[in-house]
């Protein structure tokens, strides 16, 4: 959220990957955008299937381009089965002590099959779970009070 707030990338969509650039306006920028690459990796090292897989990663001095593969998403609207595999993805990522640390809608994405997380900008290696499992509550009283899904 914070991203799109500050404004900092660009999700450029093809058939079958997505391309979130990052523009390189300062160090900050590209602390985050770096930090995400390095989360992406350790998902990938630790067999973390309930994420897109970062494809490539191009950097140049203007721009970072992070390439995932594309979920093509639809609705979910079994609500106890979103709640369940939420919750399951949640602890499979603490379960290798990363947190996520910016769980909200836009970062969750369903195929309508499964559910997967995305943007990993502000995720970090730690065991400090608290903010993501406050998050988490609140998005199953969204799903239980029928605002969402
Ligand atoms: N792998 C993907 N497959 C399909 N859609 C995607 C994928 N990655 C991102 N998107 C779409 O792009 C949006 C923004 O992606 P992402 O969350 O990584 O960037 P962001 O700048 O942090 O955006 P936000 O501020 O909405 O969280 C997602 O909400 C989703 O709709
Ligand atoms: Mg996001």
């Amino acid at each position: 959220m914070r991203n799109k707030i500050l404004n900092i990338n660009k999700l450029i969509s093809y058939k079958t990957f997505i391309v979130k650039r990052y523009i390189i306006l300062n160090e900050n920028i590209r602390k985050i955008a770096i930090n995400e690459i390095r989360i992406n990796e350790y998902l990938i090292e630790n067999q973390f299937n309930y994420s897109p897989k970062m494809i490539k990663v191009l950097i140049s001095r203007k721009y970072i381009d992070i390439y995932f593969e594309k979920i093509n998403t639809t609705k979910l609207n079994r609500k106890p089965l979103i709640k369940k595999r939420l919750s399951h993805i949640l602890k499979k990522l603490h379960s290798i002590n990363v947190c996520h640390n910016d769980l909200n809608l836009s970062n969750i994405l369903s195929d309508g099959k499964n559910i997967y997380l995305i943007d990993f900008a502000l995720a970090s290696i730690s065991s400090e779970y608290d903010y993501d499992y406050i998050k988490l509550k609140k998005i199953e009283s969204w799903i239980d009070n029928g605002t969402i899904f």
